[in-house]
C-alpha cells in the first residue's frame, strides 16, 4: 500500500518504518530539516534499540522515503497518518496545532480520496476537527474530493518500540464506515498473524481508548508507589507487598514497581488531557487527579529524603546521579522525574555529577551546564568524591555494578536508590547506607 506518515519522531519514525518493513511504500514527512536529512542518510536522531537497522534496510530498498514536502507525502500516500506531537497546552489539554496544521496542509494539497489517520494521541472530537479543517481547505479551493477520518491510537512503548511495534498485543480502530475498517485491517494483517485482536469501534471511542490505557498504567505506578509510602511508616516491604499482590492474574506484576512515579512524553501530559476533557464535560475526575498528586510527591519525597539525610544542608555537597532518561534503553527525557530532582538540588546549593547511557546530550541541550551539574564519562566517574549517589533510572548497568569499586571511589557509602534496584541486607554486608522506597534500608 502507500502511506504517507507525518511526523518522524519516536512514534511516526517507528511506525513508518515498521509499515516499510511489510513491504509498503511510505514516504515519512517532517518539517524539521536536519532530522529528514539526517534520516535521508540512514542516521537516526534517537536513541530506539533496533530502529536503525530496520530504518537502514528500507531506505536501501526503496520503501521508505523521508521528505520536507508535504505535497509530496500527500500526493504519494492513499493513507496518509498524522503522528506529530499533541503537548500539553497551557490549561492542560492537548495542544491540536501541529495536527491541525497537517489537517489544513492535506486539505490544500490532496487531489483524491484519502484516509486520514489519527496516530498521534489526540482527545475526543479531534476527528471532527480533522474533518472540518480538511473541509475547509477544499472548500477554498472549490473542489470536492471524499475522505474519511479514522482514529488508530498507538500502543507502542519507547524502548522497545519496534517489536511493540510489530508484535502488536492489540490495534485499535475507530471508524465510521466498513469498507475503511476493511482497508485498516488489511494494513495491520500481517502485524497480527499470531491472533492478536484488530479491534474496531466507533471513532470516539477509538480516541478515548488510548487515555484511558495510559490512566490505567499511571494509576498502577501511583498505586504502588502509595503503598511503598505506606510499607515505610508501617515497617512493612512493599517488595513483598508488590510480589505477594502480583501474582493475582486481576492485579498482574507488571507495572507494580515503586520508584520516583512516571514520566516521559505521554503520562504526564496524556493524564492532564483527560482530566481536561473530563472536567470541560462537567465531571471531576477524582480518581485521575490523586494519581497525578500522588506522582508528583513522590519526586518531593525523593529530594526530602537527601535533604533530610545531610540535615537540610547539602551545599557544595558532591552527589552522584545515575540515570537521567525517564526510563531506561530512551534517550528522552520529557517530563524525566530526574530534571525535576536535579533542579531541586541545584537549588539547594549541592554539586552534581550526572551519568546516564543515552541521555547526557539530551539533557545537556535541555539544562546546558549549569553552575554545579557536571556530567560524567562513566557510572564509576559520577562517583568519584560523592558522598551519596542517587539512582534515578534503571538501567540494566546499574543493577549488578562492582560495589567495591563504588565503595572505593565514593566519599561516604551512601545510595538513595529511586528504583529499589539492590537487597537491603546484601548493601549493609557490603557497608553502604542504602535508602530504597518503601522498604527498610540500613
Ligand atoms: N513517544 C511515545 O512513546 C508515544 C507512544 C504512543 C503515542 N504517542 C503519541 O504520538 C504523538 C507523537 O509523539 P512523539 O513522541 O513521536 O513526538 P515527537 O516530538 O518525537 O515527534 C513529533 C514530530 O513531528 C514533527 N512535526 C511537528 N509539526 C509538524 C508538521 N506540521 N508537519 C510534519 N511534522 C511535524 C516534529 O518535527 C517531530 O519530528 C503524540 O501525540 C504522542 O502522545 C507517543
Amino acid at each position: 500500500m502507500k502511506l504517507a506518515m507525518f511526523g518522524a519522531g519516536y512514534v511516526g519514525l517507528v511506525t513508518a518504518t515498521c509499515f516499510a518493513e511489510m513491504g509498503n511504500e511510505v514516504v515519512c514527512m517532517d518539517t524539521d530539516a536536519a532530522k529528514v536529512e539526517a534520516l535521508q542518510q540512514g542516521r537516526i536522531p534517537i536513541y530506539e534499540p533496533g530502529l536503525e537497522d530496520y530504518v537502514r534496510r528500507n531506505l536501501e530498498e526503496n520503501r521508505l522515503f523521508f521528505t520536507t514536502d508535504l505535497a509530496e507525502a500527500v500526493a504519494h500516500g492513499l493513507i496518509l497518518l498524522i503522528a506529530v506531537g499533541t503537548p500539553q497546552d497551557t490549561d492542560g489539554s492537548a495542544d491540536l496545532s501541529a495536527v491541525l496544521a497537517v489537517a489544513r496542509e492535506i486539505g490544500r494539497h490532496m487531489n483524491g480520496y484519502k484516509v486520514i489517520v489519527e496516530k498521534s494521541t489526540v482527545p475526543v472530537g479531534t476527528a471532527l476537527l480533522v474533518r472540518q479543517a480538511v473541509s475547509e481547505e477544499l472548500r477554498a479551493r472549490g473542489v470536492e474530493f471524499e475522505f474519511d477520518v479514522v482514529s488508530n491510537p498507538e500502543f507502542l512503548k519507547e524502548g522497545t518500540a519496534v517489536d511493540d511495534f510489530m508484535k502488536p498485543d492489540r490495534v485499535v480502530v475507530g471508524c465510521d464506515d466498513v469498507r475503511v475498517a476493511e482497508l485498516m485491517k488489511e494494513l495491520y494483517a500481517p502485524f497480527v498473524r499470531t491472533n492478536h485482536p484488530i479491534i474496531i469501534m466507533d471513532v470516539v471511542s477509538a480516541e478515548l481508548t488510548k487515555y484511558a490505557a495510559n490512566a490505567f498504567l499511571a494509576t498502577k505506578i501511583s498505586f504502588i508507589n502509595e503503598i511503598a509510602n505506606i510499607c515505610a511508616r508501617t515497617g512493612a516491604d512493599v517488595d513483598m507487598v508488590r510480589r505477594g499482590i502480583g501474582s493475582d492474574p486481576r492485579i498482574g506484576n507488571l507495572f507494580l514497581f515503586p520508584g520516583v512515579g512516571y514520566g516521559g512524553s505521554c503520562f504526564p501530559k496524556d493524564m492532564q488531557a483527560l482530566i481536561h476533557t473530563a472536567r470541560s464535560r462537567g465531571y471531576e475526575p477524582r480518581i485521575l487527579e490523586a494519581v497525578e498528586a500522588v506522582n508528583l510527591d513522590q519526586r518531593r519525597y525523593f529530594v526530602e529524603k537527601v535533604l533530610d539525610f545531610f540535615h537540610g544542608d547539602v551545599q557544595d555537597r558532591v552527589l552522584a546521579v545515575w540515570g537521567l532518561s525517564f526510563k531506561p534503553l530512551t534517550d528522552d527525557i520529557r517530563e524525566a522525574p530526574s530534571l525535576t530532582i536535579i533542579s531541586r538540588l541545584l537549588a539547594a546549593g549541592a554539586r552534581l555529577q550526572a551519568y546516564d547511557p543515552k541521555a547526557m546530550p539530551a539533557v545537556q541541550a535541555h539544562l546546558g551546564e549549569p553552575p554545579g551539574l557536571s556530567y560524567a564519562p562513566s557510572g564509576y566517574a559520577a562517583l568519584q568524591g560523592a558522598e551519596a549517589l542517587l539512582i534515578i533510572t534503571e538501567w540494566t548497568a546499574f543493577r549488578e555494578p562492582d560495589f567495591e569499586r563504588m565503595r572505593s571511589l565514593m566519599k561516604n557509602p551512601v545510595i538513595f536508590d529511586g528504583r529499589n534496584l539492590y537487597h537491603p541486607p546484601k548493601m549493609a554486608k557490603l557497608g553502604f547506607r542504602y535508602f530504597p522506597v518503601g522498604q527498610k534500608g540500613e
